[in-house]
């Protein structure tokens, strides 16, 4: 049997696409502990349902629910609002819808980025309609900037300026997801694409 050790860095490949570094891995580590932490001290002693958006937030959502102190639950839903590029289509579809119903719970959407908040609004208004006793938003991260529909989001990670990012589940064209850190993709991959 090997002995557990870290890999330390990234592939050079993988790296080739990554402009700069916006976030490092135990900056967002330290900062989702004080996610969990708040969430935990909010919801104590009610139920607590994480709905997880995939695949963006599902870095996200492992971390911070192991940070979460509650006896939490989790489920999955699949919407899609971009093609392979960078640009909301403006269409929002659910790809994959939760596997309980929400009526009478607690219930928190774990997301990985809010940038024009068109699918976050699309996703608020059909969660609401299913009647939960509470529905609220954690995302990562914010492109304020970026803003056409208002969101309320309770808690937030990072803000950060308008440029595209790859890495900690995000992804450009499905790839990067497995980053350890938040990047800034190429210019030249966005041009290409
Ligand atoms: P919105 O509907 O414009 O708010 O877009 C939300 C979704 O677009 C997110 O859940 C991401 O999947 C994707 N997205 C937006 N900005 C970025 C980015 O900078 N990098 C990777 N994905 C992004
Ligand atoms: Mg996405």
């Amino acid at each position: 049997m090997s002995e557990p050790r870290s890999t330390g860095t990234v592939q050079p490949s993988l790296e080739a696409g990554v402009d700069e570094i916006l976030i490092e891995e135990d900056a967002l580590q330290r900062r989702i502990g004080e996610l969990g932490a708040q969430i935990t001290e909010d919801y104590r002693g009610r139920d607590l349902l994480l709905v997880c958006v995939l695949k963006g937030a599902v870095f996200f959502l492992s971390d911070l629910m192991r940070r979460i102190d509650l006896p939490v639950e989790v489920d999955f839903m699949a919407i899609s609002s971009y093609g392979a590029g960078v640009d909301s289509s403006g269409v929002v579809r659910i790809l994959k819808d939760l596997d309980v119903p929400i009526e009478d719970r607690n219930v928190l959407i774990v997301e990985d980025i809010v940038d024009s908040g068109l699918t976050l609004s699309y996703l608020l208004r059909a969660l609401e309609s299913r009647g939960p006793a509470s529905l609220e938003v954690c995302a990562l991260l914010t492109k304020p900037e970026r803003r056409e529909n208002e969101v309320e989001c309770r808690y937030i990670g990072f803000e950060i300026p308008n440029r595209f990012v790859i890495g900690y589940g995000l992804d450009f064209a499905e790839r990067y997801r497995n980053l350890p850190y938040i990047g800034v993709v190429r210019e030249e991959l966005i041009a290409e694409a």
